[in-house]
């Protein structure tokens, strides 16, 4: 039978097993998809402590590769033994072979490989979500200062890269010397170490006292504070993780003081429906295709090492984006 990561309640790495899991025949609107390489994610670890609160037992991933082995009634863009690669729900790309919706699941261009396929398909589409659409009231033009926290992990590399691409000057965060610079030599135009420095005084000298149109954040309750401060008037504060654990409840007050707009962005929104997931697909082929964003798989894991990787994703070890093998 074919191998899946279960857990059977919330709790520590500890709690993810193997187990085999009989796997069926897709029903109408699916596909059985056979990984090639799976994707590890920060919305994995949300799941498993439930942060993100899902039913039990749980096959954990957000992310995968792999070849079609069968499809559903209803599904036309896929078909028997096509490459193909998604992001979306529900969890369960941490198997050797699973049933899903085909809604999310894209043809990967034969200059893909699976494993960059597997890298960049959660991550990319996030950057793409956010550094297209995801924008200050006033727009955002070439040579504008962005703010990116976590700048050296999975999204934030492909996002150092893109927004380099259009030309923004991306002022990066990060947790260590090192990880500051792989964000500057994947285009981030500053990066600042938060764990050493003050980044809301370093980006208010940077952009001569202004403060930034938008601030892309992950981190969540550590830096919500400042990055509130790093705002210009009408800047808009795109909060969209919580690596560090959850925004505290706050007043609209705080806004006012500079109009600011907030928003909790959420990439399955963007995706809910096949022409829009497409699109945004398209989008990530055409950067990856051309060079201009190259996917870093730093780490690579094989499947039943999964706890291994939680805990380095977790203790801030790894940098760019982290693949399971199998
Ligand atoms: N809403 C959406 O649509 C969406 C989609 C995809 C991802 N995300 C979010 O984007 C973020 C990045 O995702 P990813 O999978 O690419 O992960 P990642 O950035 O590779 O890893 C998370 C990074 O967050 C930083 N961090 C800061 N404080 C932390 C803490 N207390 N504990 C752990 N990490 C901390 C670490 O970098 P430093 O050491 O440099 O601080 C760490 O490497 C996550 O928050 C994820 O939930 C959101």
């Amino acid at each position: 039978m074919p191998l899946a990561v279960q857990i059977s309640q919330p709790g520590g790495p500890e709690e993810m097993r193997l187990v085999d899991l009989p796997v069926g025949d897709p029903g109408p609107g699916q596909v059985r998809i056979r990984h090639k390489a799976i994707g590890l994610n920060f919305i994995d670890v949300y799941q498993r402590t439930g942060l993100y609160t899902l039913p039990m037992p749980l096959t954990l991933g957000m992310e995968g590769a792999g070849l079609i082995e069968a499809v559903g009634e209803g599904v036309t863009h896929l078909k028997v033994g096509d490459r193909a690669a998604y992001a979306g729900h529900p969890p369960g790309s941490y198997s050797e072979v699973r049933v899903m919706p085909a809604l999310p699941v894209c043809k990967l261009p034969e200059s893909i490989s699976f494993e960059t396929g597997a890298a960049m398909m959660l991550k990319g589409l996030t950057a793409q979500y956010l550094l297209r659409k995801t924008l200050p009231s006033e727009g955002l033009v070439a040579g504008d200062h962005i703010l990116w926290h976590a700048a050296a992990g999975g999204v934030g590399l492909i996002a150092c890269q893109w927004a380099k691409s259009l030309g923004y000057q991306l002022i990066a965060t990060a947790g260590s010397e090192e990880k500051c610079k792989l964000a500057l030599a994947n285009g981030a135009t500053h990066a600042i170490n938060y764990r050493t420095e003050d980044f809301a005084a370093r980006v208010k000298d940077i952009t001569g006292g202004k403060g930034v149109k938008v601030v892309y954040d992950s981190v969540g309750k550590d830096t919500w504070d400042k990055s509130i401060e790093c705002l210009r008037p009408f800047g808009l504060m795109a909060s969209f993780g919580n690596a560090s654990g959850p925004v505290p409840p706050f007043s609209p007050a705080i806004l006012v003081a500079k109009s600011l707009y907030v928003t909790r962005a959420g990439l399955f929104t963007h995706i809910a429906t096949r022409e829009g997931c497409q699109k945004m697909a398209d989008d990530l082929f055409d950067v990856v295709g051309s060079g201009k964003v190259k996917i870093h798989i730093e780490q690579r894991f094989p499947l039943a090492e999964v706890q291994a990787a939680h805990r380095a994703l977790e203790a801030r070890k790894t940098t760019g984006s982290t693949i399971l093998t199998v």
